[in-house]
Order: C-alpha cells, then structure tokens, then sequence
C-alpha cells in the first residue's frame, strides 16, 4: 500500500516538475541585437541573435519586424518577412538553449519582438 502511494506521489510529482519545464513560450525568446565593427554600403552592421531559452525546442517562430529593411543579403532560411511579420529559422525548430543569428545593415537598426511559436515539448 505504502509503495503503491510513494509510486502515485512520484509520478504526480514528475508530471508537475515536466509541466513545469514545459511551461515555456515567447518569454523564453531571448532577442539580442549588437552592432558589428562593419559598415555595408555606408550603412551599419548588426548582429541579431534569437536564443532560445527553453528546455524545449521551440519552432514556427514569428517575430514582429514591421518596415524591416537591409542592404546586405539576409538567407530567408534564417530570416524572412512575411507580410508585417517575419519567420525565424524558416520556421524549423530551434533546439533548446540554441542561437540563431543572422547579419543586416541598415541605419536605425530595428526592434524585433517574438509574436509567436510552437513549443514542443
Ligand atoms: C554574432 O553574434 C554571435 C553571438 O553573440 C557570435 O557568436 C558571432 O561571432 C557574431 N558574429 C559577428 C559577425 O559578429
Ligand atoms: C503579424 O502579427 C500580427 C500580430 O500578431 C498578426 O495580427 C498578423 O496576422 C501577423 N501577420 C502575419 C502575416 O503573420
């Protein structure tokens, strides 16, 4: 009986810790951008790195990059606008505490914010 009860209270205590882990989403986007020591045709470079901070892979990623503009070519493999919106990775999985980083040069540089993604835990 006792063991039957620890067993139950292990598994309803692992089924929280694994809710907990998956309890992950667009908070656990991390959006970095930095300024390269580059200039491409006059204008200045930046690094955007989208580092996924989640135990889980996080894939379908849309962030907001309304306006956005670039005179170095960006692979729309990593990223590519979707009408006000752009797609990270191509929508592919990003894996759990991976970085995705892409290159542009444009003067100001631009604000992304995650919209959305799929987290698959
Ligand atoms: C861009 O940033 C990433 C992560 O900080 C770094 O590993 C990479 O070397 C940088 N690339 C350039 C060209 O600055
Ligand atoms: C872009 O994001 C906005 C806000 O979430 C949403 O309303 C809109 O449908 C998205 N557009 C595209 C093309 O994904």
């Amino acid at each position: 009986m006792a063991t039957t009860a620890s067993i139950i209270h292990a598994l309803v205590l692992f089924n929280l810790l694994f809710k907990g882990f998956c309890q992950c989403g667009l908070q656990d986007i991390t959006i970095g951008t930095e300024r390269t020591s580059a200039l491409v045709e006059g204008k200045q470079e930046w690094n955007v790195s989208f580092i996924n901070t989640c135990k889980c892979p996080q894939q379908a990623l849309v962030v907001s990059c309304d306006g956005f503009q670039t005179v170095e070519k960006v692979s729309p493999d990593v990223f590519a606008p979707v009408g006000n919106n752009c797609t990270v990775n191509g929508g592919r999985p990003i894996p759990p505490f991976a970085t995705v980083q892409f290159l542009y040069a444009w003067d100001p540089p631009f604000i992304f914010v995650p919209l959305s993604s799929q987290v698959n835990c």
